[in-house]
């Protein structure tokens, strides 16, 4: 049985102010845990806070950001052991073909790969400190399945995804000695702002309520891949283990059926 999560926690979780990180917010301060969250905008960290004043503190920044990330490494510290950082912070741009434009693949790399290995510069002498002392500590990187398949459009976001699980994967192998867990989470569809805009079908869609539970479920258990709904991510699973032709026709299908 998992040690994780039994005693209560301290906890930085980026990307605090809406979405998925909001309902994990809720779901890790109902375990009663102590929460240092994350987010460019004020206002909605301060609304959680309001949930639990004595335990949720509220530390805004841009995790692109080394300057915003070394005031946060400071309320951290402050804040005594750390126990897990939960880094989630994400941005989702879709390209336009038609009109190419490789920003789009920046914005996607600055946000998601960029910002979340910044967000390590100070999330790793923390919890190394907390596992010196021998207590569990826990880094959870907040992927995607979306990069298993190449869906059209998603080449920005999905290169992201896939570079931040290949990230996430060598600091396993490379923190493994040291007893430092690094737990990568690929969700399917879950319901948030980001995937509000989203113009296409969105099959099998979970709330972020759900998304959140299923996170700090997999936590607590002690697995260190955390992937869900189960149905899509087998289907995208079987789909990813193809033939690369057979893969390429139906990707190619699929981009076509989308923009017609
Ligand atoms: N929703 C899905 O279907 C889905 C599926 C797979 C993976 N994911 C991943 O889950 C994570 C959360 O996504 P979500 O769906 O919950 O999206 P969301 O509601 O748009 O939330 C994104 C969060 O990231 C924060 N953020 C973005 N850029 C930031 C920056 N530079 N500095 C600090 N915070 C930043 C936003 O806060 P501010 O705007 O206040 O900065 C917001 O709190 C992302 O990594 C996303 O790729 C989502």
């Amino acid at each position: 049985m998992s040690i994780r999560l039994q005693n209560t926690s301290n906890i930085w979780i980026t990307g605090a102010s809406s979405g998925i990180g909001e309902a994990l917010t809720e779901a890790l301060a109902r375990g009663g845990h102590r929460l240092i969250i994350t987010g460019r905008r004020e206002q909605p960290l301060e609304q959680l806070r309001s949930l639990a004043p004595e335990r949720i503190l509220p530390a805004p920044g841009d995790t692109t950001s080394k300057a915003d990330l070394s005031d946060i490494a400071s309320i951290l510290e402050d804040q005594g052991d750390l126990h897990m950082a939960v880094l989630n912070a994400g941005t989702c741009e879709y390209l336009d073909i038609t009109h190419y434009n490789s920003d789009v693949i920046e914005k996607n790399i600055h946000t998601n790969v960029i910002g979340t290995a910044r967000c390590v510069d100070i999330a790793l002498p923390a919890l190394r400190r907390t596992r010196a002392k021998g207590h569990p500590a826990t880094l959870v990187i907040v992927s995607s399945s979306a990069w298993w398949f190449p869906f059209g459009r998603a080449e920005g976001y999905g290169a992201s995804k896939a570079a931040l699980t290949y990230f996430a994967h060598s600091l396993r192998a490379d923190l493994a000695a040291e007893g430092i867990d690094v737990v990568v989470v690929s969700p399917g569809f879950v319901k948030t702002p980001l995937t509000d805009r989203n113009d296409f079908p969105m099959p099998f869609l979970v709330e972020a309520d759900d998304a959140a539970e299923r996170i700090v479920s997999g936590l607590a258990k002690g697995h260190n891949e955390i992937a869900f709904p189960k149905r899509f991510t087998w289907m995208l699973r079987i789909l990813g283990a193809l033939p690369r032709p057979v893969i390429d026709r139906m990707a190619a299908s699929m981009s076509r059926k989308s923009k017609n």
